[in-house]
């Protein structure tokens, strides 16, 4: 069995620093520290409010990382000169809205189907695999295909709450199962983000064709408590089975 891929999420470590308009906690120290602990790759995402991760922390982690960059980004003009520019191994686009607390859905890939096709080929020419965040819907991987996407990302968020909150998951984990099959029958590799715990994790670890997990805000802050060493340790386990 080929090995799930770990991609761990640092905004948050930037979230911290900027709430006090520090210079530390480092998210390139996180960055590092994360390779050193078994992270496959590291994942930031350059919000337009620069909320958390900065173009600074982006030049810093691209030049010093050794695993891949992730860099989730939306798909603005401004977004993607940037991408271009940096060219980050791995690009995932994302919706984003200004005054969302996250990324709250999944992309809407009909709307500006053609300018999303149009800067999946740029980005793609430009030595970037790119990935598509989408709701775990049949729809949306055909559209993706049809972008012609290397990946897409299934947003876990609805998943993962239902899982908090005790909650029938059944009908949500079939979706992403019948998704991940799909994206597999048409050549897309299948990741899995947003809202991810042990918990999630684990069951979601289960479902083979998915390829990589990117997780953040749980794993920083369970780090609080364990380390960021061990955090990740644990989550490397879980996604070992
Ligand atoms: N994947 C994508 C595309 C995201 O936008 C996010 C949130 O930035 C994550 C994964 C990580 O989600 P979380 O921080 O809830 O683990």
């Amino acid at each position: 069995m080929k090995k799930i891929r770990l991609g761990v999420n640092i905004d948050h470590v930037a979230t911290v620093r900027n709430a006090r308009g520090e210079i530390y906690p480092s998210p390139l120290r996180a960055a590092l520290l994360a390779r050193k602990h078994g992270a496959d790759s590291v994942t930031i995402h350059l919000r337009e409010d620069r909320r958390h991760i900065n173009e600074t922390d982006l030049k810093q982690i691209k030049s010093k990382l050794k695993i891949p960059l992730n860099l989730e980004i939306a798909a603005t003009e401004e977004m993607i000169k940037i991408a271009l520019k940096s060219k980050p191994p791995f690009i995932c686009i994302v919706p984003e809205k200004r005054q969302e607390i996250t990324t709250e859905g999944g992309l809407n890939l009909k709307f500006k189907y053609a300018y999303l096709k149009k800067i999946i080929s740029k980005l793609k020419k430009n030595n970037s695999r790119v990935s598509l965040f989408v709701e775990p819907t049949l729809k949306d991987i055909k559209i993706a295909k049809k972008l012609n996407a290397d990946c897409v990302e299934l947003h876990t968020g609805k998943f993962c709450r239902l899982i908090n909150e005790n909650k029938n998951y059944k009908k949500e984990l079939s979706k992403i199962k019948k998704a991940t099959m799909m994206g597999n029958s048409f050549g897309l590799e299948i990741h899995a983000g947003h809202g991810l715990t042990f918990k999630s994790a684990k069951i979601l670890s289960k479902i083979s064709g998915i390829k990589e997990f990117n997780i953040g805000h749980f794993l920083i802050g369970e780090s609080i408590f364990v380390g960021l060493g061990e955090t990740i340790k644990i989550f490397r386990k879980i996604l070992k089975k």
